[in-house]
């Protein structure tokens, strides 16, 4: 996939399959619309007259109009014009870009980045638009037994002034980059647990580390996990005849200058299938526990994005990885483990197994003095009820980094809304033979198990994302999202910046 930008003055004469312009309720035309207007003699406002209410999503295709050297126009409907927000701007290229996936279109323009927006700057708009652009050319087809015909969109770009093309080029290249982040994530979430297991993780890790020369993959397998004293990891790991492992994948920028500030880790929850363990989970909807380990592909996601944006920053992910099954060697209700950080921990409840690996993932990246720790996790179900599918969950007592990863989520169209952590929630972890329980009961159920994690993450500024309602679709549309990649990188982004 290509993305650039063209300054061509006359638009009627741009040669492409598939040009859009924005449209508002009320017939408003934005002026790319009505430039094609006037050189198609009427023929938008009669198209747009007869069948277009111009809401956000809605699109309409015009073939072969008169006066236009372009294939098709496409319009694409914005909603009021009053104040065009960046995401009536997304729904609009998502429509467009769906609809050239559909339609075998191979290239495309888009106008739309020219216009004002109330809540985005033009390389906001321009990294939004790469990155759904990207995103809508992914095609799960690994396991079928006859391959899907290949997307052939291969050229995306934006109509714009010369001055606004400078503006919107680094937006589309890290759109771009993020993009190929997403998909990396997703592809990994949709992997049935047969194939996606922590040996398939950890190789994803290696070839990254192949593919991008600023990173390196440390994959340390079950011999290493034990002499680390992981007892909590472990526990988990042990109920599977699946081999775990422990993942650490390093960016080291090329750039000597910006090597100098601490690092910034990312801790991926690797749960490749969660049977619950002793603590079984109901039947109905269980495939969908293959998607727990997308924690982990949203870290690996990130690190590809960062790899090949070269960022100016040290970046470090971190991904424990294992099966929670039962079985006869499986960990139970009652089992009191050590973790690597020495505290105890009473297993009250096997199915609050992110936890258990997290902990030692999170004891395991004091070792980098990082800057910053941001754990991603489909934590909680409980995480489902409070916010659905639309916020990931937010937990720090930080409230400095609490603004800045809420602010790259709206910046990132990938919202993320904070809940409470607080030590009043921390006696529901009360154990009367243990450190610690590793459940807190059924109320503030996300609470509780940011509450457990936040016991590992004294020496460091740390943040845990629940995202167990925003990384995957349930239902007709079912696989992963990709999500919170966008969010991370728009943080680790502004990290550079700063
Ligand atoms: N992976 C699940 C959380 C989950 C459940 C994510 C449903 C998305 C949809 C996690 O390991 C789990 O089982 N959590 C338990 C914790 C409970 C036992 C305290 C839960 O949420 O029920
Ligand atoms: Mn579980
Ligand atoms: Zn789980």
């Amino acid at each position: 996939m290509e993305f650039s930008t063209t300054t061509a003055t006359a638009l009627h004469t741009i040669k492409t399959q598939a040009l859009a312009v924005g449209v508002f309720t009320d017939g408003m035309l934005s002026p790319a619309a009505d430039a094609l207007d006037q050189a198609s003699k009427g023929a938008l406002r009669a198209a747009i007259k007869a069948e277009f209410d111009a809401s956000s999503g809605s699109i309409l295709t015009l073939h072969a109009p008169a006066g236009i050297t372009a294939d098709r126009v496409i319009l694409l409907g914005l909603g009021s014009q009053e104040s065009l927000k960046a995401a009536s701007v997304s729904r609009a290229h998502q429509a467009l870009a769906a609809y050239c996936v559909r339609a075998g279109v191979g290239t495309a323009v888009s106008t739309l980045c020219a216009l004002d927006c109330a809540d985005a700057s033009l390389a906001d708009l321009a990294r939004a638009t790469a990155r759904l652009v990207s995103a809508a050319t992914y095609r799960y087809d690994h396991t079928f037994s006859k391959a899907k015909p290949a997307v052939k969109l291969r050229s995306f770009s934006l109509h714009l002034s010369r001055a606004q093309a400078a503006k919107a080029k680094p937006g589309l290249e890290q759109g771009a980059a993020i993009g190929a982040g997403v998909n990396l994530a997703r592809l990994l979430g949709d992997l049935p647990p047969n194939v996606c297991t922590p040996t398939y993780l950890g190789q994803t890790a290696k070839d990254l580390a192949k593919q991008f020369k600023t990173l390196k993959a440390e994959v340390l397998d079950q011999k290493k996990i034990e002499a680390l004293n992981m007892g909590s990891f472990l526990s988990v790991a042990r109920g599977s005849a699946e081999p775990p492992a422990f993942i650490v994948l390093r960016h080291t920028p090329s750039q000597a200058s910006a090597r100098k500030a601490a690092p910034i880790v990312l801790v991926g929850k690797g749960i490749t299938f969660d049977a619950g363990g002793i603590s079984l989970k109901p039947g109905p909807g269980m495939d969908e526990m293959k998607f727990d380990m997308c924690g982990a592909a949203s870290v690996l996601g990130t690190m590809r994005t960062v790899a090949e944006l070269d960022l100016p920053r040290e970046v470090i992910g971190i991904v424990p990885s294992c099966e929670n099954l039962p079985s006869g060697t499986a960990n139970k209700p009652g089992d009191i483990v050590t973790s690597l950080s020495g505290q105890t921990i009473e297993i009250l409840n096997t199915d609050a197994e992110g936890r258990l690996i997290l902990c030692d993932a999170l004891t395991y990246a004091e070792r980098f003095k990082p800057a910053a720790v941001i754990d991603v996790a489909t934590l909680t179900g409980a995480c489902v009820i409070a916010l659905g599918h639309v916020n990931s969950g937010l937990f720090t007592q930080d409230d400095a980094l609490a603004d800045e990863l809420l602010a790259a989520g709206r910046q990132a169209q990938d919202p993320a809304w904070r809940l409470p952590l607080e030590d009043a929630y921390q006696d529901l972890l009360k154990s009367n033979f243990a450190d610690m329980a590793n459940i807190g009961g059924r109320p503030a159920g996300s609470v509780t198990a940011a509450c457990f994690l936040s016991r590992f993450t004294s020496k460091y500024r740390w943040a845990h994302l629940d995202i167990a309602g925003t990384a995957w679709l349930e239902g007709k549309q079912k696989g992963a999202t990709g999500r919170p990649v966008p969010l991370l990188v728009q943080y680790l982004l502004g990290q550079c910046a700063a």
